[in-house]
Order: C-alpha cells, then sequence, then structure tokens
C-alpha cells in the first residue's frame, strides 16, 4: 500500500505556499473570488484568463494544470467542483488531485478551497489520501532514478481553529481505515488468507490498544457453530473467527458490534460459480475489511463509545470434505438449515457469528457482506442495500450512508418472503427460490438476530467496482468502512 498521506494546515495567502503542487477546487461558471488576487497576479493572470476564456468551467471531473515560475507554487491545478459545491463535491475533487498529485510524482501537495472548514476539510484530507492510494505491492518496480515519489504530504488551506485540527486529524484516521479496508479486499485469495485477516486484527489491537480474541476450528465446534464450520470443512485453509474490543465508552455502556463476512474467496463449493470472472470474489471479504478498517479509524478517532468487531472467516471450496447440496447442519442457536445451494455459504458463517453477538447484549448491530448478486442487480454499484429489524437503525445506517458519501437505499424484510426458504427438512434451507434474492439472504440472517436490534448492508455491488465511479475507483472500494464509522460517531457521546 502507498505511504500514509500527512495532512498540516496553512491559514494564511496560499500564493506564498513554496509547494510543487497547488490545486484550487473551484465552483462551475463562477468568477474566480477576490482571495485569489494575489495568486492570479503572481501568475501573470493565468487563472482568471483560463476561467474567462474557459478553458476552465468548473464542472465536475473537470482539472486544468497551470504554470508558475519563480516564488509560491510551481504548479496550479484547477478542480471543479460543479453547480452545487458541497461536501461530496469536495470529496470528489479532492480524489481527482490526490490522483494527480500521485501521478505526477510529487512528495508534497496544497489543496485550497473557498471557506473551508469542518467537514468540508475533513472530506478533502479523506479524498486526497485515498486518490493517491494505490496497491502496488506486487509490481515490478522501475529503476530508481524513473520512480515517481510517492505523495506523503499534503498542506489543506483553511482557517486555523480546534475544529479544523480535529478534521485533519479525523480525515487521517478515517483514511487510514479505508485504506486498510482496500488493501485487504486487493490483497489475492493467496495473501489474504483467513489466518491474514486474523493477523491483521492482532495487528490493529497491539498498536490501538484493542482486545482482540481468535477463534479456530476447535473453539468454534465447542462453540458449536455448525453452520459456519459446514462451509469451513471444505478448505484446507484454517477458519477464524476474530472478535476486537474497543472501549472508548463508559464501562458498563453497551456496545456497538460490527460483524463482517470473511470470505477469502468464494468459487461457490461444490454449487461452483462460472469460470468467467470468478477471480472477482476474492472481494468476497469486503465485509470483514469493513469491520477491521472502521475498528482501525474508530480507534484512532478515540470515539466515546464501546465497539465490538466480529468476522468470521473462510474460503468456500469444492473437494471432497465440502459440504453437499441436501445436507443438513445445526448453528449455535440451535436452528436446522438446509444446504440446497453451496454457493449461499455467507449468510451460513453469518448465522454463528449473528448468534454469538447476542451475548454483549448489543445496543445496535450492523453487519456488512457481499452476500447477494440479486443486491447488484437491483442497485448496481451505486448503492447498498440497507434491512434490518429495527426502523430507528435503518434510519441511522442510511443517514450515515450519507454523510459517509456511501449511499445505501433500505429494501422491505418483509414476513411474507420467508415462504421463499422454508424447508421440507430442516428449519429452513439457506436459499431461496427464485426472485427477490438480497430480501431472502438478509430474513436468513434476520433468524439468527434475536435479542437486538439490527441492520444488514448487502455490499456485493459497492464494495468494489468494475467501473471507474471516482470515489468509488475500479476496485476495491473502501465500503463500506465510512458508514460504520458514520454510524459510531453519531451514537458516540
Ligand atoms: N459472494 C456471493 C455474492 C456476490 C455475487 C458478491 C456477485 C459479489 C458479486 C455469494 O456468496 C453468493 O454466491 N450468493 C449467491 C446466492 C444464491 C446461490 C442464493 C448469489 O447471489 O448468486
Ligand atoms: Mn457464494
Ligand atoms: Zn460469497
Amino acid at each position: 500500500m502507498t505511504a500514509a498521506l500527512e495532512l498540516a494546515l496553512h491559514a494564511e495567502d496560499p500564493a506564498r505556499l513554496a509547494t510543487p503542487l497547488l490545486a484550487l477546487a473551484l465552483p462551475s461558471d463562477k468568477p474566480i473570488p477576490p482571495s485569489l488576487a494575489p495568486l492570479d497576479k503572481l501568475l501573470g493572470g493565468a487563472i482568471s484568463r483560463a476561467v474567462k476564456q474557459k478553458d476552465f468551467k468548473g464542472n465536475r471531473d473537470e482539472t486544468l494544470l497551470l504554470f508558475s515560475h519563480g516564488r509560491g507554487p510551481q504548479r496550479v491545478l484547477l478542480a471543479g467542483l460543479g453547480a452545487a459545491p458541497g461536501t461530496a463535491a469536495l470529496l470528489r475533487a479532492a480524489t481527482h488531485v490526490g490522483r494527480r498529485g500521485a501521478a505526477l510524482g510529487v512528495e508534497r501537495m496544497a489543496f485550497w478551497a473557498e471557506g473551508l472548514e469542518g467537514t468540508g476539510a475533513e472530506n478533502v484530507g479523506v479524498g486526497l489520501s485515498l486518490g493517491s492510494w494505490d496497491y502496488d505491492e506486487l509490481r515490478t518496480q522501475p529503476p530508481a532514478a524513473e520512480r515517481p515519489k510517492p505523495l506523503v504530504h499534503a498542506t489543506i488551506c483553511a482557517a486555523a481553529s480546534a475544529a479544523t485540527d480535529a478534521a485533519l486529524a479525523n480525515a487521517i484516521a478515517i483514511a487510514a481505515g479505508q485504506r486498510l479496508a482496500r488493501t485487504l479486499a486487493m490483497m489475492p485469495g493467496n495473501l489474504c488468507t483467513p489466518t491474514f485477516i486474523a493477523d491483521t486484527a492482532r495487528d490493529i489491537g497491539k498498536r490501538l490498544k484493542l482486545k482482540v480474541t481468535v477463534f479456530g476450528r476447535r473453539e468454534m465446534e465447542k462453540l458449536g457453530m455448525g453452520s459456519f464450520l459446514a462451509v469451513a470443512q471444505g478448505t484446507p485453509q484454517k477458519p477464524k473467527f476474530v472478535i476486537m474490543e474497543y472501549r472508548g465508552g463508559k464501562p458498563d455502556e453497551q456496545p456497538v458490534a460490527l460483524v463482517g463476512k470473511g470470505l477469502c474467496f468464494d468459487s461457490g463449493g461444490i454449487s461452483i460459480k462460472p469460470a468467467d470472472r470468478m477471480e472477482w470474489m476474492k472481494f468476497d471479504m469486503s465485509g470483514a475489511a469493513g469491520v477491521l478498517g472502521a475498528m482501525e479509524a474508530i480507534a484512532r478517532m478515540r470515539l466515546k463509545v464501546n465497539v465490538v468487531g466480529l468476522v468470521g472467516s473462510t474460503t468456500n471450496m469444492p473437494s471432497g470434505t465440502a459440504m453437499n447440496p441436501g445436507d443438513v447442519v445445526r448453528a449455535s442457536n440451535g436452528k436446522t438449515i438446509e444446504i440446497v445451494n453451496t454457493d449461499a455459504e455467507g449468510r451460513l458463517v453469518l448465522a454463528d457469528v449473528l448468534s454469538y453477538v447476542a451475548r454483549f447484549k448489543p445496543q445496535a448491530v450492523l453487519d456488512a457482506a457481499t452476500l447477494t448478486g440479486a443486491v447488484v442487480v437491483a442497485l448496481g454499484n451505486t448503492a447498498m442495500g440497507v434491512l434490518g429489524n429495527d426502523q430507528g437503525v435503518v434510519d441511522e445506517v442510511l443517514a450515515a450512508n450519507a454523510r459517509g458519501g456511501e449511499p445505501g437505499w433500505q429494501l422491505p424484510l418483509w414476513p411474507e418472503y420467508k415462504e421463499l426458504f422454508k424447508s421440507d427438512i430442516a428449519d429452513m434451507k439457506n436459499a431461496g427460490s427464485r426472485g427477490a434474492g438480497a430480501i431472502t439472504a438478509a430474513l436468513f440472517l434476520a433468524e439468527f438476530t434475536q435479542g437486538y436490534k439490527w441492520a444488514h448492508l448487502d455490499i456485493a455491488g459497492t464494495a468494489y467496482t468494475e467501473t471507474d465511479l471516482v470515489v468509488l475507483p475500479r476496485g476495491p472500494t473502501g465500503v463500506p468502512v465510512r458508514t460504520f464509522v458514520e454510524f459510531v460517531r453519531g451514537r458516540a457521546r
């Protein structure tokens, strides 16, 4: 993973910044603000001419690189905010700028937008850091002399205040969490194994002082986790059930629980998937990556809440020991499941993890899982599906989606759909017959969420994308780290 981006504040005239690259985020069809007059003058009027001659219109996704000479910034990059210059526009423009800075090979850069503060500054910091993120560990690097320098430092032009300082610290924390989640998701299944996920959780625990417990096959057998273990019986990988405990709230306060599906590779098992694009199934641990990333961010932000993060990790493989269609297993809450499709494995893992969570007496539980192809059909790569047993929690998730720039859309969790996975032999089947796949999957999970308020985030379409949506780039997006963080932040005192 590319080096983390340091952020610093600059409260004076941007014209005075001696930096290789200064980005100016400007809204569409507006004259440049008077505060940029000294910089414009320094550049011989290049900024105002570019705007006047419509070489730069300030549209969304538009950039124009200008060169300077002499003192101040060496290059000035104009970046469009479009007609609605809010935090979402700042995040998007900063993402472009971070990408450009990394591509140019500058080590330092600066970012200016009019009246930047609080959430705006936070989103700029996150955008710059994530725009410059890349996973290049597995590529042969060019010789040192030709290698572009990694972007390591960004200066954000904003008035100095305690709130802006906090915004930058939070941006660094959130970006660190999202970078971690993206990196884990991007890593191929032969490197990012369940053991690697457990080791990464332990590393977070050591650095940020969280209690981390890891259960293996034996401990899960003792807990009667027959559903999770049915998935894990077909793979030579050691399954891991990871529990991370962050204590930022009062000792007696009930925790928020974050749960993630951690399938390091999903071949489908005996109900094997088609070969075409099966390689994308390395992303089937994105929910788990989201939990680890969120715990990293939450602990760095020192949010005043107790949070427990739980991850069920294994791989889904066809083999002589694999579960077969028709098998019936018993989950740790006593319910029996007829496995009619071994490719509906995520819900089998989550059944036991969600049953286990009850012992924490959580104030709310969120789970994130790349659970169904059906949610991709319904909502594409743009929005995650949100379903839950408590409308208050669902509304909080949708609000967190909006604040975090990770759109979500509610789907109904109506009991009518339960008909679709009734079994002739067991309490339920692990897959519905046809239709409403995202809903029946969530209703299946709901069978294991007794005694607490819960919402499920189906991130199969949003955790990674094959199309570049800028803030959500091609490949792993870091979803749902920001939704998790915003939800928890919303519950902090
Ligand atoms: N991991 C997949 C879901 C998925 C599909 C994620 C496409 C990302 C992109 C999940 O384990 C799965 O295979 N679900 C099946 C369920 C079906 C067999 C009931 C699906 O969606 O096809
Ligand atoms: Mn599957
Ligand atoms: Zn899966």
